[in-house]
C-alpha cells in the first residue's frame, strides 16, 4: 500500500489487518510512550484544506506516537491565499522533507489527484475528500463495531441514517462493511437525501426511521451537512428531528445493546437526541478514541 486514498476495492484480508495492527498498537496509542523510535526521522504533515477537529488532531497524535516530526500545515495563513495551487503547495513542502502528506480536500478526488502529483517516494492519505471517501473514519468505525460485536459481520444489521448524499464517511462505511461481509446493510433518510444505487446497492432502503431502526445491532447516524447543500434542500430542522432523529424512543426498537455511532460533529437535537448521544448505548466517544490506533496503523502500514 503506497497511499490510502479511499477503501473502495480494498481486499476484506487487508481491511482486517490494518484492523489487527491498530488493536496491537492501541496500548501505544493511549499510554503515548513506546514507539518513539519507529519512524523517528521522518516527517508527516497534514495538509486541510477543509475544517477538522477530530480527523486533524488525532493525525497529529498518531505521527508523534510514530516518532515522526509533524507540520500542522495552517492553509488560512498560507501563499494558497495568493493563489498559489494545492499541488505547488504540496511541492513546496515535499521540497522540505516532508514524507506524508494527510489531506483534507473538498473537491471530490482532489486527494488523489494530489497523490498523482507528489514524488514517488511520497505517501498520501486521505483525511476526506468532497463527499466521495473518508477511509480512515471507515476504518475506525469496523474497528468500534468489531471490538463490541465481534468479527463475524455476517451476524450483524447495521443501519447509516440521515443525509447520506452528502456524506464521504457513509461512502467509506459502506465499502467497509460490504467488504467484512455485514449480514445485512440497512439505510434510511430523506429521499432528497439519498445518494444513487451506485452508492446504496445492496443495501435496504427505508423512507421511515421506525420501520428502518427495528432490530439493528447498530446505528451509525449522519450529520445534516448544511453548509453543502443548495438552498431549498435544507429541511425544516424541527420536521428532520421528528422523521429521522434518534431519540430515545427510537432507539428503544433496536436491537437490545444496539450501538449509537456518529463520526461528529453532531447537531444535537437535529440528527440525535444529546441524552442519546451520552447514554450508555453510544460509543460515540469510542469512535474518536479508536482514531488514534488506527491513524497509528494506516501510517505505519504506508511508511514501511
Ligand atoms: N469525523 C470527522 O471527520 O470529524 P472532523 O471533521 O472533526 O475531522
Amino acid at each position: 500500500l503506497r497511499h490510502l486514498l479511499t477503501l473502495d476495492g480494498l481486499p476484506a484480508a487487508l481491511i482486517r489487518e490494518l484492523l489487527d495492527r491498530a488493536e496491537a498498537l492501541l496500548p501505544h496509542a493511549h499510554a503515548g510512550t513506546g514507539l518513539r523510535d519507529r519512524h523517528a526521522g521522518r516527517t508527516a504533515c497534514t495538509l486541510f484544506f477543509e475544517t477538522s477537529t477530530r480527523t486533524r488532531s488525532s493525525f497529529q497524535l498518531a505521527a508523534t506516537r510514530l516518532g515522526m516530526d509533524v507540520l500542522n500545515f495552517d492553509v488560512g495563513t498560507s501563499s494558497t491565499k495568493k493563489g498559489e495551487s494545492a499541488l505547488d503547495t504540496l511541492k513546496t513542502l515535499e521540497a522540505m522533507g516532508v514524507d506524508l502528506f494527510v489531506i483534507r480536500h473538498a473537491d471530490n478526488g482532489a486527494v488523489a489527484e494530489l497523490a498523482a502529483g507528489a514524488a514517488p517516494g511520497t505517501r498520501v492519505i486521505n483525511a476526506g475528500d468532497g463527499r466521495a471517501a473518508h477511509p480512515t473514519q471507515g476504518l475506525l468505525d469496523m474497528l468500534t463495531l468489531r471490538q463490541r460485536k465481534g468479527a463475524d459481520f455476517s451476524r450483524l444489521t447495521v443501519l447509516i441514517a440521515g443525509d447520506l448524499l452528502h456524506s464521504r464517511v457513509a461512502r467509506s462505511d459502506l465499502h467497509a462493511l460490504r467488504a467484512l461481509g455485514c449480514g445485512e446493510i440497512r439505510v434510511c433518510g430523506p429521499a432528497n437525501l439519498l445518494p444513487g444505487d451506485e452508492v446504496l446497492h445492496g443495501c435496504r432502503v427505508f423512507r421511515d426511521f421506525d420501520q428502518a431502526i427495528a432490530g439493528v445491532d447498530a446505528a451509525i447516524m449522519l450529520r445534516l451537512q448544511r453548509e453543502r447543500m443548495e438552498q431549498g434542500l435544507v429541511p425544516s430542522l424541527e420536521g428532520y428531528y421528528r422523521d429521522f432523529g434518534l431519540s430515545p424512543e427510537r432507539l428503544a426498537r433496536a436491537a437490545p445493546g444496539a450501538l449509537v455511532m456518529h463520526p461528529g460533529p453532531m447537531n444535537r437535537g437535529i440528527e440525535i437526541d444529546g441524552g442519546v448521544a451520552d447514554g450508555p448505548q453510544s460509543v460515540i466517544l469510542a469512535q474518536v478514541a479508536n482514531g488514534l490506533p488506527v491513524r497509528m496503523a494506516v501510517i505505519d502500514a504506508l511508511m514501511g
